[in-house]
């Protein structure tokens, strides 16, 4: 294994960029935003903090452990802190397995937010609100118009995977995640001098504590996604940790990342319901809310064209960091337990996906797969990402918590984990979560999942 010859970053600053752009993305933009909303803000906000911190940052910290203690891959990570061979190591190749669900319908999504720029930069805002609102359902039903940005996004991603870990990712995260904050921070500015008073009934509504909205439902749900939006569950922190210097503090780390998430979390909220309410309307869910309230709205702000723009390039720039490191866990697994060249192994597991990634392109014209729809009860494009980030992640994330507090060698996690430069507590701490709390309140997660399929 090419271990001798591992890749490094080349500043933290670049690291942290990178780490952020795969947690920051679709979930932070839109579903985040939408579940506050749902939940009744305020109280919400606070439990998804205790959920993040509890829970998300102990997987986060065990995951970039694993990466920098091994310097490897999960699936040699898995070995290195049990023992060669160890059948652990199929945790590894769940998460990679979980790369190729994740990315191949990702693709699609990241696809839209294209055809959305290149249609803000021709000026579509200028149509009247119908005509907007039925260019997502067109685009939708497209199978031409999906397969070509399903392809130039998958290109697009292993062009930057190819370039390695310095010169192709580090690089592009250092320029995408400051023009993304610039765009983010740009467009809530904007908000706060929309009419109606937009700004502050966004404010009440994603900050003021309305607990009757609350359930034990909503519990799970920060806790589902506090998961989902930190990247947690299928090895791509830990791919990333296994570049990070053997000097360099995997808890800090965790804590900037983690930190970064959920104020650009908060931001987008503040992003995108001042519009919202500045125009009357209703918070929607899902694609709905992003591909058609928002242009709507957008339409109506002077400079709306503008604004549009910068949304979906915030959008696009959002989901390729997050692409990046998904397509990276795939790619360095082969590089890792192949022995395979980079450029080969990028490319050819970029092929896989996108050919994988065609039933969920051609989802919503119904041309392949067709019959999916009947016997699944969801498209095929739901189906994968119901799979991922319904299973194939919380089991991931509860099998690397159980492998930390239960499995691995105790000597080398305590020395991965820096105790030595900490104060005890915070060792002995992060013992405890990872052990009993983080397995726990993971299997909670996937009973109330069993449950709300009956
Ligand atoms: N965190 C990403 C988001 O908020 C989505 C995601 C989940 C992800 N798991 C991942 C991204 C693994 C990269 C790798 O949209």
């Amino acid at each position: 294994m090419a271990n001798g010859s591992r890749p490094e970053w080349g500043t933290r600053f670049g690291f942290i960029m990178a780490a952020a752009g795969s947690a920051v993305g679709l979930g932070n933009i839109w579903k985040f935003p939408y579940i506050t909303g749902e939940n009744g803000g305020g109280l919400f906000v606070l439990i998804y903090l205790v959920c993040v911190a509890l829970v998300a940052m102990p997987i986060m910290v065990s995951e970039l452990l694993l990466g920098q203690g091994s310097r490897q891959t999960p699936v040699g990570a898995f070995h290195f802190f049990h023992r060669e061979g160890s059948s652990w190591g199929m945790a590894g190749w769940l998460g990679v397995l979980a790369g190729f669900v994740i990315l191949s319908y990702y693709s699609v999504v990241a696809g839209w937010a294209m055809h959305y720029v290149l249609l803000s930069l021709t000026g579509f805002t200028s149509q009247g609100p119908e005509a907007i609102g039925e260019t997502f359902g067109k685009l939708y039903t497209a199978a031409d118009l999906n397969l070509l940005w399903h392809t130039l996004f998958m290109v697009l991603t292993v062009g930057v995977v190819i370039g390695g870990v310095k010169k192709g990712i580090e690089k592009t995260c250092n320029v995408l995640m400051p023009v993304l904050m610039l765009l983010l921070v740009f467009i809530v500015i904007r908000g706060i001098f929309l009419p109606d008073n937009g700004f502050m009934k966004a404010v009440e509504f994603i900050f003021m504590p309305h607990a009757e909205m609350l359930s034990a439902h909503s519990v799970l749900e920060a806790l589902g996604h506090a998961f989902f939006t930190l990247s947690l569950g299928m090895g791509a922190m830990l791919t990333y940790g296994s570049y990070l210097g053997s000097n360099k503090d995997v808890v800090r780390s965790a804590l900037s990342v983690s930190i970064l998430d959920t104020v650009i979390a908060l931001l987008a909220c503040m992003m995108i319901f001042p519009v919202i309410f500045a125009f009357g309307y209703e918070p929607e869910a899902g694609p709905g809310l992003v591909f058609k309230t928002i242009p709507i709205v957008f339409a109506q702000v002077p400079g709306g064209q503008f604004l549009s723009l910068c949304f979906f390039l915030l959008l696009l720039l959002a989901a390729l960091s997050s692409a990046i490191s998904i397509l990276e866990v795939v790619t360095a697994t082969l590089i890792d337990r192949l022995d395979w060249q980079r450029r080969k192994a990028a490319i050819l597991s970029g092929l896989v996906i996108f050919v994988f990634g065609i039933p969920s392109a051609l989802s919503g014209s119904g041309k392949l797969f067709g019959a999916w729809q009947e016997i699944f009860g969801r498209n095929f494009f739901d189906t994968m990402d119901y799979l991922a980030s319904n299973w194939m992640l919380p089991v991931g994330g509860l099998l690397t918590s159980i492998y930390v507090g239960w499995i691995a060698d105790e000597t080398k996690v305590r020395k991965a984990f820096g105790a030595e430069h900490h104060s005890p507590w915070l060792y002995i701490g992060f013992r405890l979560l990872v052990r009993f709390v983080t397995p726990v309140a993971v299997t909670l997660v996937l009973l109330n999942k069993v449950g709300l399929l009956g």
